[in-house]
């Protein structure tokens, strides 16, 4: 069975995040999109709300696993014995950084491997903070989320 593991911190996820999820379920067997913790990023949503509006916005497609997890993305991926990982490049400045993730991951993991889809093009600008902003400015989000995320980030901004 081919599993990919699809990582980020989904704060919220995005049309552009369920774009890649869509590719990605029509080519593996098994789709784990995993929610990182993000310690490090002061997330808006708990990695609880995370996980449901992922779950939620992903209820169409049936080879879909949410997980959450917050250790190494290579520890993670080795319980699940995924050994590759998908990400999405959205333009050129998403590339370098995605260069030194894979590299680092494959310098611990030999064998690990990243594999890179890009979104439709009329959803390679979102960003997850972009979204955030909007909503939190009173701004229209729903051509750029599902109705579960941008109901969720109507509650939260009201
Ligand atoms: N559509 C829309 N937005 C997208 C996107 C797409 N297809 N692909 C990326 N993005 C955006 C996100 O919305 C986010 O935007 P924001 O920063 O403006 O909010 C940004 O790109 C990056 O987010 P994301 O893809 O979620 O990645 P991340 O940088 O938050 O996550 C991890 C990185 C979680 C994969 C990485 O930190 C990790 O592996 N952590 C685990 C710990 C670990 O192993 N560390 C060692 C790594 S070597």
């Amino acid at each position: 069975m081919k599993t990919v593991i699809y990582p980020g911190t989904f704060d919220p996820i995005t049309n552009g995040h369920i774009d890649l999820v869509e590719r990605a379920s029509s080519l593996f067997d098994r789709v784990i999109v995993a929610i990182a913790s993000g310690a490090g990023k002061a997330p808006m949503f708990t990695p609880e709300q995370r996980a449901e509006l992922c779950a939620e916005s992903l209820l169409h497609l049936e080879n879909i696993e949410v997980c959450k997890f917050s250790n190494l993305l290579i520890d993670f991926a080795r319980s699940k014995d995924a050994r590759c990982v998908l990400r999405g490049l959205r333009a050129v400045s998403d590339f370098e950084y995605e260069f030194q993730l894979a590299n680092m991951n494959r310098a611990m993991y030999p064998g690990f491997e990243s594999l890179f889809l890009t979104p439709a093009e009329h959803l390679s600008y979102i960003s997850s903070s972009l979204v955030r902003e909007i909503a939190s400015l009173g701004g229209d989000v729903t051509q750029f989320v599902s109705a579960p995320v941008a109901q969720a980030l109507d509650a939260k901004f009201q």
